[in-house]
């Protein structure tokens, strides 16, 4: 059955959820039986196209990831980051929500930000679009990517923000890179459900991206536990193949017409 929105709130503080990002059809279509929320993270722009930050991915290039994705759902909340300067003011924000929206039949759109974007989001959501936040670390306009919350003033900051999301009617807030004890705080003072990445076990969620989580990105992070090392199953896979092709032992007869 097809989840809804109003299932992940009722989850807040009885079940975790579980969420990954996908970027293609196959991945989704996998990730679909074990997830509540596929995000189509802008996180592709460094993962799949080595940009040096999520700052150069396109609108375009989200909708195209997010029609292929979009095939491979049948249950998942399927949520799209709106990427790095398509959400400047609100009258933006909601066309270009709305292009996502009609054209990859997602969810939900997922925006960067706090106080900045209060009245953004408060647009999106009386144009009935539905709103994940996003605080914490923040990889389209922080300029240094370390964790959040040492400072007083860092950690207040992310706690009203928090509540500003809720207020203007996010349904979930993600936090990225956040101190233990301020995810805590922050997740015990919001009605909605936060989703951690590099942010505790005290999130009501995680996510993460499938690619650190199956090992086929050879980065080590510490907010990572790599499940799989498909990098080691690719190669051997690759291998037998080379080996075969050279040794004229594939394609056989079975894979052959005749
Ligand atoms: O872009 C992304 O994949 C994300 C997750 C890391 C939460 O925003």
């Amino acid at each position: 059955m097809k989840k809804k929105i109003s299932d992940l709130i009722k989850k807040k503080n009885k079940q975790k959820i579980v969420s990954l990002t996908a970027y293609s059809k196959n991945v989704a279509s996998i990730l679909d039986n074990h997830c509540d929320i596929i995000l189509v993270g802008d996180s592709l722009g460094s993962v799949l196209y080595n940009y040096k930050s999520t700052r150069e991915v396109t609108l375009n290039t989200m909708i195209e990831h997010s029609k292929s994705v979009r095939m491979g759902i049948k249950k998942s909340l399927m949520v799209v980051d709106m990427p790095h300067n398509t959400y400047r003011n609100p009258k933006e924000a909601v066309k270009n929500a709305k292009q996502i929206m009609k054209i990859t039949k997602c969810d939900g759109v997922k925006l960067e930000g706090g106080k900045k974007i209060y009245e953004t989001i408060k647009a999106l959501v009386k144009n009935k679009i539905p709103v994940m936040g996003h605080l914490g670390l923040l990889p389209q306009s922080d300029k240094t990517f370390k964790f959040k919350g040492k400072k007083k003033l860092e950690r207040n900051n992310i706690m009203r923000d928090s509540k500003l999301l809720e207020k203007a009617g996010v349904f979930s807030i993600v936090l990225e890179c956040v101190e233990t004890s301020l995810a805590k705080l922050v997740t015990q003072n919001l009605k909605i459900p936060t989703i951690g990445i590099g942010a505790s076990k005290y999130c009501d969620g995680q996510i993460l991206v499938f690619d650190d989580l199956i090992g086929l990105n050879p980065m080590n992070y510490k907010f990572v536990k790599k499940y799989a090392n498909i990098r080691n199953d690719i190669s051997k896979a690759v291998s037998n193949y080379s080996k075969e092709v050279r040794k004229i032992k594939f394609p056989n007869k079975k894979n052959s017409f005749n």
